[in-house]
C-alpha cells in the first residue's frame, strides 16, 4: 500500500482517484483538511475499502510514525502543502510550518521507518515529494525553459518554502540514503481546483456574472499542465524514477494569463452563452499587480520523456474544454467550497479593486 499526504486537495484527490482506477493497491490518505482540503473530492470512494482517510497534520511526528508502523507502505507521496502564492504574501507563517517543518517531520518518520525495513523492502521503498517549477524563479522572454539543473531562485514565500523542502528531501537522500524522488511540475488545472487560483476563479466569476480579475498587464506566462497528465507522470516517476533524482513535469503550453482567460471565455461562450448575449470577455477587469509577480515560467520536461517515456496527452484546448465542462457539471461542488471562509478571502484579496 501507499500513504498519500494532502490527498483531499486538488492534485492529491485527482491522484488518488486515478491511482485506484488503475490498480487495487490501497491508499491511506493523511490530510489536515485546511480550507483547501475537501472530502467531497473523494465522494466517489466513500464506500471503497481501498481508501482510508486519516485527518491529521504532516507536522505530527507521532501520528505519521504510527501510520507508517501500522500500514507498512511501500511509498509515501507528499502532496500536503500550503499552495497559493497570494496567501503566502499575506500570511507566510503557515507556509513555513507545513511546507518546511511538515516535510522535515515527514522525512524524519519515513527515515526511521525505512531504516528498520528488511533489505528487499528497503530497496523497494520510495519517498516521492511533489514540488513546483516556481522554485527556479522567473524567466525573461527569451530565456530557455527550466531544466532540472537550473539553479533554485525562489521569489515568494510559497516558492521559498517549497525550495527549502526540496533541499531537505535531497539532503535526506545524500546523508542517509533515503530513496527519495522529487517532481517539479508547472501550473496544473482540471477538476477539483479550488477557485482561488486563476482558472477556476475565472470560470466561477464568469458564471456568476462577476468581473474577471487580471493582475497587472496580464502578459505573465505560465506553462499549463492538465492534472490527469500530471497524475500519469507521477505514477511513472514512482515506478521507474531513479532514487535521488528530480524530474520536471510540464504541459508544453506556455500561455499568457490573458490568453488563458480569453480561451476560458470563448469556451464558456460556446458551452453556456450568457443570457444577455454579451461575450464573457466583456467581464475582464485589470487589477493591481501581485507583489513580486514572477513574469514567466516554462518547463523543459525532456528528461522525463527521454528517461521515463512520459509526455502529456492533453492539448491546452482539450484540457480547458474538459475543465470548463467539469465546472458546469459540478456547480454543487463549487457552491460548497465557495461558502464560508472562501468569501472572507475573496473580500480581503480583491477589496481595494471595487470588483
Ligand atoms: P491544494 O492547496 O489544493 O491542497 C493541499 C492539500 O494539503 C489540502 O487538502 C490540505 O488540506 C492539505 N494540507 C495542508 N497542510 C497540511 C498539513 N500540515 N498536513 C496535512 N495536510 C495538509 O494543493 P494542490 O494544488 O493540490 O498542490 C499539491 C502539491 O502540488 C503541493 O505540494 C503544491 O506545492 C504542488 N504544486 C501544485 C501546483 C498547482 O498548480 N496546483 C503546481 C506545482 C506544484
Ligand atoms: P495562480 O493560479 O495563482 O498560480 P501561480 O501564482 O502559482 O502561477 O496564478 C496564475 C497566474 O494568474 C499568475 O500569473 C497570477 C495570475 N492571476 C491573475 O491575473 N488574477 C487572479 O485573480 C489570480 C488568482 C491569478
Amino acid at each position: 500500500m501507499i500513504i498519500v499526504t494532502g490527498g483531499a486537495g486538488f492534485i492529491g484527490s485527482n491522484f488518488i482517484l486515478d491511482w485506484l482506477a488503475q490498480s487495487d493497491e490501497p491508499v491511506v490518505n493523511l490530510d489536515k483538511l485546511t480550507y483547501a482540503g475537501n472530502l467531497q473530492n473523494l465522494e466517489y470512494l466513500k464506500n471503497d475499502r481501498r481508501h482510508t482517510f486519516v485527518r491529521g497534520d504532516i507536522c505530527d511526528l507521532e501520528l505519521t510514525s504510527k501510520l507508517l508502523a501500522t500500514h507498512r507502505p511501500r511509498a509515501v507521496i507528499n502532496f500536503a502543502a500550503e499552495s497559493h502564492v497570494d496567501r503566502s504574501i499575506h500570511s507566510p507563517g503557515e507556509f513555513i510550518q507545513t511546507n518546511i517543518v511538515g516535510t522535515f517531520h515527514l522525512l524524519q518518520s519515513a527515515l526511521n521507518y525505512w531504516s528498520h525495513l528488511d533489505r528487499p523492502a528497503k530497496c523497494e521503498f520510495r519517498f516521492l515529494h511533489i514540488s513546483t517549477d516556481e522554485v527556479y524563479g522567473t524567466l525573461g522572454a527569451d530565456d530557455p525553459a527550466f531544466t532540472e539543473a537550473t539553479a533554485y531562485q525562489p521569489n515568494s514565500s510559497y516558492s521559498a518554502s517549497k525550495a527549502a523542502s526540496d533541499h531537505l528531501v535531497r539532503a535526506f537522500h545524500h546523508t542517509h540514503g533515503l530513496p527519495v524522488l522529487t517532481s517539479n511540475c508547472s501550473n496544473n488545472y482540471g477538476p477539483h481546483h479550488f477557485p482561488e487560483k486563476l482558472i477556476p476563479l475565472v470560470i466561477h466569476n464568469a458564471l456568476a456574472g462577476k468581473p474577471l480579475p487580471i493582475y497587472g498587464d496580464g502578459r505573465q506566462i505560465r506553462d499549463w499542465l492538465y492534472v490527469g497528465d500530471h497524475c500519469r507522470a507521477l505514477r511513472r516517476i514512482l515506478d521507474r524514477g531513479a532514487p535521488g533524482q528530480s524530474y520536471n513535469v510540464g504541459g508544453g503550453n506556455e500561455k499568457t494569463n490573458l490568453e488563458v482567460v480569453n480561451t476560458l471565455c470563448a469556451t464558456l461562450d460556446e458551452l453556456q452563452p450568457r443570457d444577455d448575449g454579451q461575450p464573457y470577455k466583456s467581464l475582464i477587469a485589470f487589477v493591481k499587480d501581485r507583489l513580486g509577480h514572477d513574469r514567466r515560467y516554462a518547463v523543459d520536461a525532456s528528461k522525463l520523456a527521454r528517461e521515463l517515456g512520459w509526455s502529456p496527452v492533453e492539448t491546452f484546448e482539450t484540457g480547458i474544454r474538459k475543465t470548463v465542462q467539469w465546472y458546469l457539471n459540478n456547480q454543487d461542488w463549487v457552491r460548497n467550497v465557495t461558502s464560508g471562509e472562501y468569501q472572507k478571502w475573496i473580500q480581503a484579496q480583491y477589496a481595494s479593486e471595487d470588483l
